[in-house]
């Protein structure tokens, strides 16, 4: 929330207030059970996604961005995962045998928009207005994993989208696997 008051895109209260209030931003885990799954989890890869970007942004200074294109692009890049989760109960067997049951994150999504880094998009556009650097950023966030065929032409035309998804992959590859077999 403090980076967040940085913003100042007119509509960031807005989308604030309807993340707070109407979404589990700040209690869904990140995925189901890969990378963040745990409470928070999507929160912290947010935060983890938005440390790596700078790091990028120092490596490549030849890419300006403004700091508010950082912040939106980084911190709501994955807010297609709002409302996206639940917990379900499942048995498992502990270490001396038994059968013992635990809450396990399981997929049930609320609002079937067809995709994914698209989603975020919209979800952000009904309260406040990107830039097109944004808006590519975030709709190829993914690369080739989002069945996106036209990335590299929008990774050409916005190296800032490039620098987003491989700070979206550092995050998940390197920060918070390192983080849980620590
Ligand atoms: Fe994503
Ligand atoms: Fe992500």
């Amino acid at each position: 929330m403090a980076l967040c008051e940085k913003i100042e895109r007119p509509g960031i209260n807005e989308f604030l207030y309807w993340l707070e209030q109407k979404t589990d931003f700040f209690t869904a885990p990140a995925s189901t059970r890969f990378h963040g799954s745990y409470a928070g989890g999507l929160l912290e890869h947010s935060l983890n996604v938005y440390d790596e970007l700078k790091r990028l942004l120092a490596a490549y200074p030849e890419i300006e961005v403004t700091e508010d294109t950082v912040m939106i692009a980084s911190l709501f890049h994955d807010v297609c995962k709002v409302n996206f989760y639940a917990t379900e109960k499942r048995n498992r067997k502990n270490e001396s045998g038994q059968w013992e049951s635990y809450d396990a994150y399981t997929i049930q999504e609320k609002f079937c928009f067809g995709g994914h880094g698209s989603k975020s998009v919209y979800l952000i556009q009904h309260f406040m207005k990107l830039e097109p650097v944004e808006a590519v950023a975030i709709n190829c966030h993914m690369g080739a994993w989002d069945g996106n065929k036209d990335v590299s032409s929008a990774y050409e035309a916005f190296p800032f989208a490039w620098l987003l998804h491989v700070a979206d992959e550092a995050a998940t590859y390197i920060k918070e696997a390192k983080e849980k077999n620590t």
